[in-house]
């Protein structure tokens, strides 16, 4: 968990975050790899947004990026992201220890990794709820009692002197949240926190993320592989393939009405709720390597309704409806072969057929699963 950022103020627009043509590389064997492409993104305070996509589509470099905290090798190479009045690209590391009063905070990946082991858990909650903020002591150490309290630790006002190893690896977790919430971060972080709990511990978890956050007004980006979850918590989503938007929109709208192949696959391999086996194999095919985007649509080589105009069209989202973006150059063709609605069983699968998507062929096959990557 980390912290960036000086005393942020919310603009007139409400907005939390705001992201500009963000590009993450890497150099690998002399040449600048793209990490993030040209990421936009805008994030209203109190919202709580999905990301979403299959490993290494780069939603922990995205929330990196956010944290100021990419790994040696990356760099955000250009664009912008603003956190009210606040450049955060633009500050420099030695500032980073000004800590603000309502900056960001991210959970990581592993959050057993984050807690400091030598430190008691009181001490490391009552540090983050104090961190930039005037609060005294003892009112940092009433916060953290509550907040704890609030994340299931039972008895935590007992238990402050306790260290991470006396806590079980469940409880740990839910610690790690609360220390990033303690100090009431404007933007939040969540990267995949909760994957290693148990469905019910998990949603337990989720709940307590939502209130909190909706109390302070907290924006949180909640990273997941599975779209399940994220449908259940977050009012928008964003879907990334090979480090690039896919689509963005309204959580349910992306469930019943994708304008994107990629997120229809992903919702078509969700498990039904009867059967709890997913309804399609995974997508067949993989995606692209670390630099080995093919041109134009990096979804292509996977991708049933590919046509030549995909290889090298340029990749921009565009709206096709209020608050719903989609970077699929043919989505209009494709929704229009699907008759404008969702009857055609792609997202739900709801028709039994093992169709992913219904090209207007009459064909079943999901995808071309013969391109693994260009
Ligand atoms: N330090 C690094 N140097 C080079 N490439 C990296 C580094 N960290 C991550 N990557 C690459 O960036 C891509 C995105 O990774 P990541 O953001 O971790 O994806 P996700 O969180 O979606 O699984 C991956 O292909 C990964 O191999
Ligand atoms: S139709 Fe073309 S642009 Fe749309 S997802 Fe498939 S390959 Fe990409
Ligand atoms: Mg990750």
């Amino acid at each position: 968990m980390s912290m960036t950022g000086s005393p942020v103020t919310m603009t007139g627009s409400g907005l939390a975050l705001q992201i500009r043509g963000l590009r993450v590389t890497a150099r690998r064997g002399g040449r600048s790899i793209q990490i993030l492409r040209d990421l936009d993104l805008d994030l209203r305070s109190g919202e709580i947004l999905g990301v979403v996509g299959e490993s290494g589509s780069g939603k922990s470099t995205l929330c990196r990026a956010i944290a100021r905290l990419l790994p040696g090798g990356l760099v955000a190479e250009s664009g912008t992201i603003r956190m009210g009045d606040v450049d955060v690209l633009g500050i420099r590391p030695g500032q980073l220890h000004r800590m603000p009063s309502r900056g960001v905070r991210m959970v990581f990946q592993n959050p057993m990794t984050a807690l400091n082991p030598v430190m008691t858990v009181g001490g490391q909650c009552t540090e983050a709820a104090r961190a930039g903020r005037r609060m005294t002591r003892a009112e940092a150490l009433a916060r953290s009692v509550e907040i704890l309290q609030r994340m299931g630790i039972k008895n935590a006002a007992s238990r402050m002197n306790d260290y991470p190893h006396e806590f079980s690896g469940g409880q740990r977790q839910r610690i790690v949240v609360s220390i990033a919430l303690a100090g009431e971060p404007a933007v939040l972080l969540a990267d995949e926190p909760t994957s290693a709990l148990d469905v019910s511990t998990q949603a337990g978890l989720l709940d307590l993320i939502r209130e909190v956050c909706a109390e302070h007004h907290t924006a949180v980006i909640f990273v997941s592989h599975n779209y399940a979850v994220v449908s259940q918590l977050c009012s928008r989503v964003l879907v990334l393939y090979a480090g690039q938007a896919m689509e963005l929109g309204p959580s349910a709208a992306l469930l019943t009405q994708s304008r994107h192949p990629y997120t229809a696959a992903l919702i078509a391999s969700l498990p039904s709720v009867e059967t709890r086996v997913p309804r399609l194999p995974a997508i067949p095919g993989q995606p692209p390597g670390v630099g080995e985007a093919p041109g134009g649509c990096p979804f292509r080589p996977r991708c049933r309704y590919a046509d030549d105009g995909c290889r090298s069209a340029p990749m921009v989202m565009r709206e096709v409806a209020p608050g719903h973006q989609t970077s699929c150059m043919r989505a209009d063709v494709i929704w229009a072969r699907r008759g404008g609605d969702d009857s055609t069983g792609q997202a739900h699968g709801g028709d039994g057929s093992t169709g992913q998507a219904h090209g207007g062929d009459g064909s079943t096959g999901q995808a071309h699963g013969g391109g693994s990557s260009a």
